[in-house]
């Protein structure tokens, strides 16, 4: 795993839109992996900012996100295909029919759990994966147990994750209790993987990713195992990480 140190939020954004820019650029018809919660926000930002002023083009792109929400339809505001219009795809120019997320509305949800893998088969695999963390190490929504060898899946959100989510909605109840995600083993095919962390909250699970064993207790940890993994996380995410001084940060 590389480890890139950025000096606050603003700069892991930064550096983060630059990365992804320079592969859209490298391989301009590439299937991106993308997230929502609150860490790639600024990201999209940067995204946006840059495909105005430098016309960067996301018309041959094809996404796929980690996850989404059971029982929410994609126009409802809290939905992550939602959030995605809002935070990006209605700002660039990628054709909005070139960008999924797992359908929480199926009727059949493990129907739709392997039609979405089998479309992102049938794209190639992702070539470049965003990801945030929780603070308990979950990747998507794989919580801390999921199978490392787990495959698109239904799971249900642990409290925790339900309440650090529950900002987004008016109260705690309104959270669905169900999520469809992408598995461990789905993530881990991804090509390449960009890990974003920024924040005191994510400091004692980033030391936890740095020092400690790969283990399914930790989800994140499998990243140790993938050849290809950047992470890219502000000064108050890496205290503790730099306390131990450990991973030779620049
Ligand atoms: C959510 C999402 C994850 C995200 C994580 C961290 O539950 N499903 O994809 O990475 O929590 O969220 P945040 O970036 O808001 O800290």
């Amino acid at each position: 795993m590389k480890w890139i140190h950025a000096k606050d939020s603003h700069e892991m954004s930064r550096l983060a839109a630059e990365f992804m820019i320079q592969e859209v650029k490298k391989q301009p018809s590439m299937v991106l992996g993308l997230a929502t919660g609150g860490t790639p926000v600024g990201t999209y930002q940067e995204l946006i900012r840059d495909a105005r002023e430098n016309g960067t083009s996301y018309k041959a792109i094809t996404t796929f996100n980690l996850d989404e929400y059971v029982g929410l339809a994609g126009t409802h505001p809290n939905s992550y295909r939602y959030f995605m219009q809002q935070q990006l795809f209605e700002h660039i120019d990628l054709p909005i029919e070139q960008t999924y997320l797992p359908n929480g509305e199926a009727k059949d949800l493990m129907a739709e759990c392997q039609r979405y893998e089998e479309l992102i088969a049938r794209h190639g695999g992702i070539d470049l994966q965003l990801l945030g963390i929780g603070t308990n190490g979950h990747i998507g929504f794989n919580e801390p147990g999921t199978s490392f060898q787990s495959t698109t899946h239904v799971v249900t959100l642990t409290k925790d994750t339900r309440e650090a989510n529950a900002r987004f909605f008016t109260s705690l109840e309104e959270v669905p209790t169900h999520a469809i995600t992408m598995g461990i083993a789905t993530i881990m095919k991804s090509k390449r993987i960009l890990l974003l962390a920024s924040g005191e909250e994510k400091a004692d699970i980033l030391y936890q990713l740095a020092l400690g064993e790969v283990d399914e207790k930790v989800p994140a940890s499998i990243l140790k195992q993938h050849p290809d993994v950047t992470i890219i996380a502000d000064t108050v995410a890496l205290r503790r990480v730099k306390e131990q001084e450990l991973c030779g940060l620049r």
